[in-house]
């Protein structure tokens, strides 16, 4: 198989059929942009798993992404998409950047959710963008970043109540967004919705069991994210 892409935390390759391609989900973990980097058994599979799970759900509720189907343990075969160079972030509590940003404490609930919007770029170390740059830069048309906004609000919606029932508080979380080939007409929500990629608190106790484990230095990872996994599952069967 050709590789067509190597990420932090996926590979991607090539499949016989044109539009579609294969996702790999890696045992690697890496935060401050690459910065620290470890791997993690079994973190691979536990994430493809979520994001199945999550994707299936989004779709459901009418939210179109890039998923196809489930190809074993720890990869899927996606629709093929031109990846719009945003990175949408979308926050219901304060955590992270934010608390560094503004000052409020962490933990301190947002009174509406707020958007943010980052410019994927590596070398950058991917900066906070407003429109205006988002404009300049030609990252999206005006069109376009109106959809992934209003999307990202809905997926929040649908994503908070539902690891509500899981007895998680979903903090805040990452979207990526494509343009699907060949025609790049529609956008689809792409990427991965994973503990990587979103913060997630214990309802009760408060404990962190996401990737900030991994950040912060808080304890077994794994055990995190297999917590969030039993918890999902859990939710869908209820
Ligand atoms: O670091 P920050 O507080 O801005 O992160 C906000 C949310 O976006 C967190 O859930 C984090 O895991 C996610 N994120 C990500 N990839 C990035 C930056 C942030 O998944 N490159």
């Amino acid at each position: 198989m050709k590789l067509i892409y190597e990420g932090k935390a996926k590979r991607l390759y090539e499949t016989d059929q044109a539009n579609e391609v294969l996702i790999e989900f890696k045992d690697d973990a890496t935060a401050f942009n690459g910065a620290k980097k470890a791997s993690f058994a079994s973190k691979g599979k536990i994430n493809k798993t979520l994001s199945v799970l999550l994707y299936k759900m989004l779709e459901k509720e009418g939210v179109p992404t890039h998923f196809l189907r489930d190809e074993g343990d720890v990869t899927i075969v996606a629709r093929r998409v031109d990846i719009v160079k945003i990175e949408l972030v979308v926050r219901n509590v304060v955590a992270g950047s934010l608390a560094k940003r503004t000052g409020l404490p962490e933990g301190h609930k947002l009174r509406q959710p707020i958007i943010e919007t980052y410019y994927k770029d590596d070398a950058l170390g991917d900066p906070m963008v407003t429109d205006e740059h988002i404009r300049e830069l030609n990252l999206a048309r005006p069109d376009e970043l109106e959809k992934i906004k209003r999307s990202g609000l809905k997926v929040n919606q649908i994503l908070t109540k539902f690891f509500a029932k899981a007895g998680l508080i979903l903090v805040d979380f990452k979207l990526e967004y494509g343009r699907l080939l060949p025609s790049m007409h529609n956008i689809v929500l792409a990427d991965e919705i994973t503990p990587d990629t979103c913060r997630l608190w214990d309802e009760k106790t408060g404990a962190k069991m996401d990737k900030d484990r991994f950040r912060q230095d808080l304890g077994d990872l794994i055990e995190g994210y297999n917590e969030i996994l039993t918890r999902v599952q859990h939710a869908l069967e209820s």
